[in-house]
């Protein structure tokens, strides 16, 4: 007879309900690929009277969580809860009592990381965060497995469904930003708090994760510069359009080896940018490797079953080490503990790009040479210039592309611009990724 693995689920929300359909509707699929048996032992929730999308007999039900990771005969406990509070602890007791943990918890991940991993160590238990990052692309486990062998040299990636879907449902559908924000909570994509989501601090929590994985380094989420998407206006992605780009929220890192650029921020990319064609909550990385090359994930970041996928591929993992008493093979964020180093994250003033900058200015002469003589104090030099908008307000809209510029030179520029009388409100600055920029 096969062996039975038995799991606790805590929380049966958006991502629980998927786990517990894929292993009661796909537990013989499952266990003829893994050779034990995942048995969905106990569900836990807050409320035990909600109305499910899942038939789960009350008796296999609670509302005490802690009943969950303190019962002698579950093995694995999957965290589906969220937050940082009583998921943390949940998740800490799980650990104590020697079980093997798997959370999709980025947020839990990217502040309380270190502290949960050196307790999973410690006990020689596994804590698996497939789920966390993307989805159902398996991007963890690329990083920290298949591309073993090579130095990561940068990251790229679309890595929040709901901004994704904002923009998308903007750009391509002309709805406003609440309108679409509002479908992607009833979607299912946005977090509890939705502005962890728009501010970009979910890209954050994500690539504070995966730059640890890639490049050997402690996880710090407070020096990733994180920039949301609430103030992009139908007006820039109109113009970048024009340009021939698309807005994304991206997740840019690079590896400079003594340093390394980590930052969540709306970018201008070109149409023939793959990522400049995923849309709606699909998801996307690029990973660049010194033996593999440039590779492409693609998928659902966010929703009930394409999450519910990755967190069953954790938990196949996790049965298979507990059948052959494997657990702990592979380090938790993908290098040995004591090769983990503290790597230093350079400032956005330090990082040299091209940019999109927006004035709103009062439509006078002289305004124009005012604005480009504040940029070429700072050694700005300037590509293009465009005033093609409708006055609003007394204002006009001017909008500039500039050569490659040092990002602290283009901010002090600005606060130089945004004090002119003739400027009437703060700059908008959207930073240019392209490869085949003309200088
Ligand atoms: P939901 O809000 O949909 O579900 C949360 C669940 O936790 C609910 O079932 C709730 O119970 C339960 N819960 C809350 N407090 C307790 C408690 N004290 N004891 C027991 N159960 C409790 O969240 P999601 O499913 O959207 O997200 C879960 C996690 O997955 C989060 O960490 C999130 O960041 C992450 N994630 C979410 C994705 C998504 O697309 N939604 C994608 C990737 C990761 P009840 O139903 O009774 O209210
Ligand atoms: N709120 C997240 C998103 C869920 O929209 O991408 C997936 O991590």
């Amino acid at each position: 007879m096969m062996k039975e693995i038995n799991i606790g689920l805590l929380g049966l929300g958006t991502v629980g309900t998927g786990v517990a359909k894929i292993l009661i509707e796909n537990r013989e699929l499952i266990s003829s690929r893994v050779g034990v048996v995942l048995n969905l032992k106990t569900v836990a929730v807050k409320d035990m009277n909600k109305n499910r999308d899942i038939r789960i007999d009350h008796r296999d039900m609670t509302d005490d969580a802690f009943k969950v990771v303190n019962d002698p005969d579950i093995d694995i406990i999957v965290e589906m809860i969220g937050g940082e509070t009583i998921a943390r602890d949940l998740i800490l007791e799980a650990i104590e009592n020697g079980k093997q943990v798997v959370t999709a918890n980025k947020a839990l991940l990217a502040n309380q990381g270190t502290h949960l991993m050196k307790a999973a160590v410690e006990k020689r238990v596994d804590l698996a965060f497939e789920a966390s990052i993307g989805g159902c692309m398996p991007i963890v486990k690329t990083i920290r497995e298949s591309l073993v062998g090579n130095h990561i040299k940068a990251m790229t990636g679309i890595l929040n469904g709901t901004c994704n879907y904002i923009l998308s449902k903007i750009t391509d559908d002309g709805s406003t930003f609440e309108t679409a924000l509002a479908e992607a909570q009833k979607k299912g994509y946005a977090e509890t708090n939705p502005t962890l989501d728009v501010e970009g601090t979910d890209t954050a929590h994500k690539l504070a994760i995966l730059t640890a994985l890639a490049y050997g380094m402690e996880i710090n989420l407070k020096d990733i510069y994180t920039e949301g998407i609430s103030k992009i206006t139908p007006m820039d992605i109109e113009y970048a359009r024009q340009f021939g780009y698309r807005i994304k929220l991206l997740a840019i890192s690079k590896n400079h080896e003594d340093s390394v650029e980590a930052r969540v921020h709306p970018t201008m990319i070109p149409f023939n940018n793959l990522l400049s064609n995923v849309n709606g909550c699909l998801n996307s990385i690029t990973v660049s490797a010194d033996a593999a090359g440039d590779m492409l994930h693609y998928g659902y970041g966010a929703g009930m079953m394409p999450t519910a996928s990755a967190v069953i591929s954790d938990l196949a993992d996790l049965a298979r080490n507990l059948a052959s008493e494997s657990s702990g093979r592979i380090p938790l964020l993908a290098y040995q503990v004591d090769k983990i180093k503290k790597i230093r994250v350079m400032p956005i003033e330090d990082i040299v790009t091209h940019y999109y900058i927006r004035f709103a200015a009062q439509d006078h002469p002289g305004v124009l040479s005012k604005i480009s003589g504040a940029l070429g104090n700072y050694g700005i030099s300037i590509k293009s210039v465009h005033q093609k908008g409708r006055k609003a307000n007394g204002s006009v809209p001017i909008v500039m592309l500039s050569h490659t510029a040092r990002e602290a030179n283009m901010l002090k520029a600005l606060k130089e611009i945004t004090d002119l009388n003739s400027v009437t409100d703060k700059p908008c600055l959207i930073r240019i990724e392209d490869e085949n920029y003309e200088e």
